[in-house]
């Protein structure tokens, strides 16, 4: 009887279930960890979904963007389950990658360093194929190997190539199940290796020459390429223009409005202090302190009008979650586990000082002039600016 040639490696599927049923797990891939919202999603369809895709476009829209109540069958009971909100941005933005996605053209979602691209894109694969794992992250390192296939050397030697020493990749993966690639960084990888996929793009097949027969794997319906790129990388390894035109390039700007920033950072932050059992309460008003100063630095002009220096570091809302999980840390671990904004001046420093020392001469101009002003009516920002005047000396 023939032997099955499916390498062990190309059970996506089992490895999502392998990890829902392990006991404790640091990060649950978002198909698991949202499983109750795309069942819920599923069962109140409508529409029809693309060949191959697990939900239609306004339905995925829906999962990524939320708000919604809806009622399903879940473990045999009728259940009420709350849709939250995964990306916060612009709608239009979202449905632009969705229609991407079921077109021939692969998504590039390209903007600063963390504003939520590769979030957004494990969301979107999660939602769209069910399986957010067949991931590449570019690399100076990856190879032509790591985006195609590979063989066990071993067996090759002792057998000669055959199916089932083939290694397949992601993308292998990925074009036998009509499921969606991620591939992180994509800038950061070699020419050579970013050309290895203008032919998976444009015939949507890989050839495997060593092999004698079945010699090429061609893509089932539902195949595509969600990307990401930092647009502080570009130039790196510039997309050359064949690569270029088989992307559509979708812009995610840094959030535009502090009311969304502040809304972000309290509820990815809450996501994030749950693994660790601590209550993630911050007071409203030191949520808006530590937003206030993310925004202010990062456009070089205070609430008030007045230009400032900006540091040169990442000022993104992914460095502002970081500093917003340290303090409550920080505050549970060596204080009374109530935030202060002392303990969110220490973190801000530490994220925001880490080797230009014109960083700090930016963060001392602005605690000096700025911090200090606002101390004067207000307890928050005076302790703001005892703490971080105390590091930066
Ligand atoms: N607009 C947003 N909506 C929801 N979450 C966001 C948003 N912007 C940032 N985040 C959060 O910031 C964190 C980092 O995001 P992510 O890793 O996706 O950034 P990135 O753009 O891929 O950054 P990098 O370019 O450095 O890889 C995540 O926890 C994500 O939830
Ligand atoms: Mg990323």
């Amino acid at each position: 009887m023939a032997k099955k040639k499916d390498s062990p490696l190309e059970a996506p599927a089992a490895t999502a279930t392998a990890v829902n049923g392990a006991a404790e797990v640091l990060r649950l891939p978002a198909e698991v960890l949202f499983a109750d919202q795309l069942e819920a999603l599923r069962q109140n369809e409508t529409d029809t979904p693309p060949l191959s895709w697990k939900l239609a476009p306004r339905t995925v829209l829906a999962y990524i963007v939320g708000g919604k109540t809806l009622e399903a069958n879940l473990g045999g009971k009728k259940q009420k389950i709350e849709v939250t909100r995964k990306f916060f941005g612009d709608t239009a933005i979202v449905e632009r990658a969705i229609v991407t996605l079921a077109s021939d053209r692969a998504l590039l979602l390209i903007g600063d360093p963390g504003t939520g691209k590769s979030w957004l894109s494990e969301h979107l694969a999660a939602a769209i194929c069910g399986n957010s794992t067949l991931a590449i992250q570019g690399t100076a390192g990856t190879t032509e190997e790591h985006i195609k296939y590979s063989w066990n050397i071993a067996r090759v030697i002792a057998e000669g190539p055959n199916s089932s020493n083939l290694i397949p990749s992601p993308t292998m993966v990925a074009m036998r199940t009509g499921a969606l690639l991620r591939f992180e960084e994509i800038t950061r990888c070699v020419p050579d290796v970013q050309d290895a996929l203008v032919s998976i793009l444009s015939d949507k097949n890989i050839a495997i020459p060593e092999l004698p027969d079945a010699n090429t794997i061609f893509a089932k319906p539902g195949f595509n390429i969600i990307a990401t790129a930092n647009s502080r990388d570009q130039g790196v390894n510039d997309l050359s223009s064949a690569l270029k035109r088989r992307f559509n390039y979708v812009h995610i700007p840094i959030v535009a409005d502090k009311k969304t920033e502040i809304e972000i950072v309290r509820q990815r932050s809450a996501d994030l202090l749950s693994r660790y059992e601590i209550p993630a309460a911050i007071e409203p008003a030191i949520l808006e302190l530590l937003a206030t100063a993310f925004r202010e630095l990062r456009e070089g002009r205070t609430g008030e009008g007045v230009s400032i220096k900006s540091p040169s570091s990442t000022l993104s809302t992914a460095e502002a979650i970081g500093t917003a999980v340290d303090a409550v840390l920080h505050c549970r671990y060596f204080g009374d586990g109530k935030v202060t904004s002392g303990a969110v001046a220490r973190n801000l420093v530490s994220s925001i000082v880490k080797e230009d020392p014109q960083d700090q001469a930016a963060l001392k101009e602005y605690v000096s002039i700025v911090a200090k002003k606002r101390g004067v009516s207000d307890k928050h920002w005076q302790g703001f600016h005892d703490e971080a005047q105390k590091m930066l000396r």
